[in-house]
């Protein structure tokens, strides 16, 4: 890759930074789309995040997504943030402006309300289960509400951070406690796991399906491994399952292209790419 003096610089803050698969998914778009560009990696230390943020902007640079541990500190690094980030509590794109200002946005929720559109035939409007009440259980549930699911049932270990997501939300949360969380599936439209059981490395996730309706898509947005046993199982009984690498293409859109200038495509050969050992 050749740049000129006009390249276009964006790039993923992290810390470590090394595991991420932005550089190579945005790194594919540039090269498909033949944009005098880069997107690079950038490790930076807790202490420095706002001195880099700044940094980078003021060295010129469209925008940086942002990765853990920054998520929520780069809320406040922003002039401006949009409704979802703040909802949410984490920023995870910035767009640096001509103007100087910094643009904060999340664009997980929509990353993962994509992912289900475009891999299963899915209709808003019924009930969901998400397990876990983490970061990553946050952007799901903004999508869902805004999706206008009716109820969605927020099952976690710890109850009272599920009950703290639904305080922050609102209705249609509502909690369940983790010992019900086999019954809870009944009527479901929608599960959804965005716990770490089941990752690579990680416990199983103990969850016995026989009560979730046969037409309920099942989600995992972990994609190590790709096919979790949660996603084995649901498809052995029949039931339309999605992995988790959509979401991660699919946030990746709004950022290229304020950034790039350019709509972005989600393809089977972009994942391939993404998920391929560098
Ligand atoms: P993220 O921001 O990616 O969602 P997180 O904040 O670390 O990550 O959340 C991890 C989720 O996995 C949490 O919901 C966590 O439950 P707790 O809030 O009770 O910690 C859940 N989780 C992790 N290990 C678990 C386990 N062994 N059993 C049940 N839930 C677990």
């Amino acid at each position: 890759m050749i740049l000129s003096g006009k390249a276009k610089i964006a790039g993923v803050i992290g810390w470590p930074v090394s595991h991420s698969r932005s550089p190579r998914l945005h790194g594919y778009w540039l090269a498909n789309y033949g944009i005098d560009g880069a997107y690079i990696p950038l490790a930076v230390a807790p202490d420095r995040f706002p001195t880099a943020v700044a940094g980078l902007a003021a060295a010129g640079l469209r925008g940086v997504n942002i990765t853990l541990p920054h998520k929520a500190a780069a809320l406040s690094a922003c002039d401006m943030v949009d409704d979802n980030a703040r909802r949410i509590g984490a920023v995870n794109t910035i767009v640096f402006g001509n103007d100087g200002a910094l643009r904060g946005s999340n664009t997980d929720a929509f990353g993962f309300l994509e992912n289900i559109r475009r891999n299963a035939a899915w209709r808003a409007g019924g009930i969901a289960v998400v397990l876990g009440a983490g970061g990553a259980a946050r952007a799901v549930c903004v999508a869902l509400a805004d999706a206008g699911m009716i109820d969605i049932r927020v099952i976690n270990r710890t109850g009272a951070r599920a009950a703290r997501l639904a305080a922050d939300l609102g209705a249609p949360l509502t909690v369940r406690d983790w010992e019900t969380r086999h019954d809870a599936l009944a009527s479901a439209a929608l599960l959804v796991n965005t716990t770490s059981l089941g990752m690579t490395g990680q416990p199983p996730l103990d969850l016995d399906l026989a009560a979730l309706p046969m037409d309920a898509v099942v989600n995992d947005i972990v994609y190590a491994p790709m096919e979790t046993d949660l996603l084995a199982r649901a498809r052995a009984r029949g039931n339309p399952a999605v992995d988790g690498l959509g979401m991660l293409l699919h946030q990746a859109r709004p950022g290229f292209e304020a950034w790039f200038g350019v709509a972005p495509k989600v393809t089977d050969e972009l994942r391939d790419f993404v998920m391929a050992e560098p």
